[in-house]
């Protein structure tokens, strides 16, 4: 397999810094408390940890409003508590990917400090600037994803500057060379360290209209919906000028031999496959976060994964993810019983997987009562956005200790559940025994790794489908129904099942049952 990179053999684990081990106790994950757990990473059994931001930042968007993007804010830890990080990581064979948040800076960040102190500031070009349209109002109709007009008025100067995020963070003129070089150097910074590589913060947004045109109405909104769905993103996203900035990017990583370029893109998958570059010089993996939001059906999940393979360009390594900071967590979504079948879903599919720390034990979304929200999206679209707290609860160590172990203080979240890594570590059937059988095997077989999907079938609620490499042939089949069922199978035996005791079962040539929500991975005995 060594022809693969490893970011093509490996599987991404994301780790919030805020919930995962606080250190000093304070209520907030730390560099430290990341430090401290990398062993269980490692065993775990993945290959790359992604921390999302670091960098000092006034925390209006919890790190991803960056004041300094070469330093690390002191509720993390220091710049040398993060070399240590990245050397313990990397004695233990794990990668380490950054969070990279291109799109937007603070507002207090000195750029924008500076950018905003005059007009004629050799700054000023770094940002959004425009002048108030005839009527005095903001320059345009474009909206913030986190309500209202992305305009902030500033009396300052007298113009409005765009903010696609929050007021606090302002967006970058990507139109201008000195933010590209600008920007550039901080990739070189951090790959100088030997950072691994960088999931691209909101890739797809990164550059606008150059003519600030308005954006036309979306037909399809439903009230109660965001805000800004009542506006297509037609001028302020997936512009065609991106693709040269991705290719920047990448060539920058190509400098530095292996590394990664992840990008973080929420499109359809048409619009999506063009970020690998037009002969793959773009993005290694655009996220495919289609996973996310996918009816839970045998149907609905084999069109997804077959339209994808057939939609990759040839030269693309495809990837898939289950969860992240931004969307309710999969065992809320689906249940505990296809959570389980999600995590042989994720394993098993052709491409890079990505996991969310804390899925790997079952964590359900937290319940935040509505004086603990923190989440600034919803704070500020009150009872329209869905916040973001309940997938960021902190990390479920020890359900024997207070806060599960995350930390001695007193956490930024309540704690979601009673599980944990201690009740599930010697469990073999516990989510966790499932995840490191899993991980695994997947490592050791290249039919997983590097083999072809095929035949990827639904048959009533049974989505099966084959992995194969040279005379290999694994076939995996999902009950992804609460009813027991039938499918159709060639002669093997179970390599790993969700039903614990029928790993090395036979499967016999035929029809064969699945228990309700029961998935399987059967090593064929004579693959045609
Ligand atoms: C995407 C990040 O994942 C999300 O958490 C953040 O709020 C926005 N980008 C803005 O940076
Ligand atoms: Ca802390």
């Amino acid at each position: 397999m060594s022809e693969l990179a490893w970011w093509q053999r490996g599987v991404i684990y994301q780790v919030y810094p805020r919930s995962f081990q606080d250190s000093n106790g304070d209520g907030i994950g730390d560099l430290s408390g990341i430090s401290a757990r990398l062993e269980y990473v490692a065993a775990l059994g993945v290959d790359a940890v992604w921390i999302s931001p670091i960098y000092p930042s006034p925390m209006a968007d919890f790190g991803y409003d960056v004041a300094d993007y070469c330093n690390i804010d002191p509720m993390f830890g220091t710049l040398d508590g993060f070399k240590q990080l990245m050397g313990h990581a990397h004695r233990l064979g794990l990668k380490v990917l950054l969070d990279f948040v291109p799109n937007h800076s603070s507002n207090r960040h000195p750029w924008f400090e500076e950018s905003r102190s005059s007009r004629d500031n050799p700054k000023r070009d770094w940002y959004l600037w425009r002048d108030p349209s005839p009527d005095g109002g903001p320059p345009n109709n474009w909206l913030s994803r986190m309500g209202g007009s992305a305009w902030e008025w500033d009396e300052v100067t007298g113009q409005y500057y765009y903010h696609a995020f929050l007021r606090e963070q302002p967006d970058l003129n990507w139109r201008n060379p000195q933010v590209r070089r600008a920007m550039d150097q901080v990739l070189r910074f951090w790959l100088d360290l030997g950072v691994d590589g960088f999931r691209v913060d909101v890739l797809w947004l990164l550059i606008k209209d150059a003519q600030f045109r308005d954006n036309p109405p979306n037909p399809g909104y439903l009230p109660g919906e965001p805000d800004h769905h009542r506006l297509l993103q037609t001028y302020t996203e997936d512009q065609p000028d991106v693709h040269e900035l991705v290719r920047s990017m990448r060539a920058t990583l190509d400098e530095y031999g292996e590394r990664v370029l992840i990008g973080e893109i929420y499109l359809t998958v048409p619009q999506l496959v063009k970020y690998y570059g037009v002969n793959g010089e773009g993005a290694h993996m655009p996220f495919n976060f289609q996973l996310l939001s996918a009816r839970w059906n045998a149907e609905n999940i084999a069109r997804m994964i077959r339209d994808y393979d057939v939609a990759l360009p040839e030269y693309a390594w495809p990837n898939w993810v289950l969860g992240n900071h931004d969307n309710p967590r999969v065992a809320s979504r689906v249940g505990a019983a296809q959570a389980r079948v999600a995590a042989v879903l994720l394993l098993t599919l052709r491409g890079t997987p990505t996991l969310y720390y804390g899925d790997e034990i079952g964590m359900t979304d937290g319940y935040i009562a509505s004086d603990q929200i923190q989440d600034p999206a919803e704070l500020r679209q009150p009872g329209i956005c869905q916040g973001r707290d309940p997938e960021r609860t902190p990390m479920q160590w020890d359900g024997s200790l207070p806060n599960a172990g995350f930390t001695e203080g007193k956490p930024w979240l309540p704690i979601a559940t009673a599980t944990s890594v201690r009740e599930q570590d010697g469990d073999m059937a516990s989510m966790l025994s499932l995840y490191r059988r899993l991980l695994s095997l997947r490592r050791g077989s290249a039919a997983l790794v590097r083999g072809t999907i095929e035949n990827v079938v639904a048959e009533g609620d049974v989505l099966t489908y084959e992995r194969r490499y040279g005379n290999q042939c694994l076939f995996i089949a999902l009950n992804m129904g609460a009813d027991a069922a039938t499918v159709q199978s060639h002669a093997g035996m179970v390599l790993l099942s969700t039903v614990t005791t029928r790993i090395g079962d036979a499967f016999v040539q035929g029809a064969n049952l699945l228990a309700a929500s029961e998935a399987v991975i059967v090593i064929v005995d004579s693959p045609s």
